[in-house]
């Protein structure tokens, strides 16, 4: 209750007890009577308001005063989700995983969510402007899927400022920056766990099978390697790990040579098709980082008229289209990441912290502030 509303019910029991005994009164108000004796004039009215203050707080504590506002959850939010870049392909898995997952949260919770889409077309500074503009906009939190992972402390800065938390996903952030603030999260898949998974998958075959791989029985299994971005920690850690698994297996290694495609199909493609001229006949399994570098490889094959012939091709992601050539049989393997449950931890951070809430609450935090979405190797 207001404290002018109070006064207004103070007054209202004044006039009223102008009118009434006070044998009507509570007792804790009537023994005041007395006193009416001892002190003269008006002593015994304003002891009885006085009883009256006392009493009216007293019920006003029991009763509605008592009741401690409830946090009334907010009928909305608004959510800034910054890609990197919208057309790559395991991006864009996340992005439609993250919309579907949203429109279940608003059926079930009656929250609306409006959902800010950036595309930084592999731009830091345009990207960097789209922080400014998703701040602008009222983004209670921001989901950022960094350009240039050694440049956060930009967006950082800019978050901090406006106090609005940021969940950075995909592209992780130097620790450095990720322990400037306390609400700062990171969603991402271990990129080690991938690479052992997809070692194990060819480890596998060749122990059941030499010839799976090394298809001209010379004792060794030669290979081509496809790197996604230099500077992404998921290419370094998945090439390290992929080949180390291998090797641990006991899988005999011969590296014909490499290259950075930056996770991209077409580059990938442009890659194979000059090694499937340099090395005629020679490539027995391409390792691509991911799943769009394989489906690149696939397609140089494919141009190469090589069905039949082909070597085994390897990826990551277990994205919708590696998913479809590994069914039809031209893709030997791939490493799913659960995309639902990324987007879908991703979103209840980014919910509890827009609603004020312990985002540990929602998630099962690694250092408080990183959750590692889990794999699965899937084989045609
Ligand atoms: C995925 C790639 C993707 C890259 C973008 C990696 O984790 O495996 O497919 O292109 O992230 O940052």
């Amino acid at each position: 209750m207001k404290l002018s509303g109070m006064l207004s019910k103070i007054m209202d029991n004044y006039i009223c007890l102008r009118r009434v005994s006070l044998a009507t009164l509570p007792e804790a108000c009537r023994h005041r009577r007395t006193r009416r004796r001892i002190f003269p004039g008006h002593l015994a009215s304003i002891s009885a308001i006085f009883a009256l203050v006392s009493c009216t707080l007293v019920s006003c504590t029991l009763t509605s005063c008592a009741t401690p506002a409830k946090p009334t959850p907010p009928a909305s939010m608004r959510i800034g989700v910054l890609l990197y870049r919208g057309d790559d392909t395991f991006i864009n898995t996340v992005r439609t995983e993250l919309e579907e997952y949203v429109k279940e949260y608003e059926q079930e919770t009656g929250v609306k969510v409006t959902l800010d889409m950036f595309d930084g077309k592999s731009n830091q500074n345009t990207q960097n402007n789209q922080v400014d503009r998703a701040i602008s906009l009222n983004c209670d939190a921001l989901c950022v899927n960094i350009v240039d992972r050694f440049a956060a402390g930009v967006i950082i800065d800019k978050a901090m400022a406006a106090g609005v938390p940021v969940v950075f996903f995909n592209r992780a952030p130097v620790e450095e920056d990720m322990n400037r603030w306390e609400k700062l999260y990171y969603i991402g898949t271990e990129p080690k766990e991938s690479a052992v998974l997809q070692g194990g998958i060819l480890v596998d075959a060749y122990q059941k099978d030499k010839s799976a791989l090394d298809a001209n029985g010379d004792g060794k299994v030669s290979y081509v390697l496809l790197e996604g971005e230099n500077n992404h920690q998921d290419s370094l850690v998945r090439t390290e790990w992929s080949i180390q698994t291998l090797k641990d297996g006991g899988v005999p290694l011969e590296k014909i040579t490499g290259g950075i495609a930056n996770w991209e199909r077409t580059q990938a493609s442009a890659l194979m098709e000059s090694w499937l001229e340099d090395y005629p006949g020679q490539i027995e399994l391409v390792i691509a980082n991911n799943d769009d570098m394989a489906l690149g490889a696939i397609d140089a094959v494919d141009r190469a008229g090589l069905i039949g012939k082909t070597p085994k091709i390897v990826g990551i992601d277990g994205t919708p289209v590696g998913k479809e050539a590994l069914k039809a049989g031209k893709l030997f393997g791939t490493v799913e990441a659960d995309t639902r449950q990324f987007a879908k931890v991703m979103f209840d951070i980014a919910a509890a912290l827009s609603l004020g809430r312990d985002p540990a609450a929602v998630a099962d935090l690694t250092d408080g502030k990183y959750f590692w979405s889990p794999w699965s190797p899937l084989t045609s």
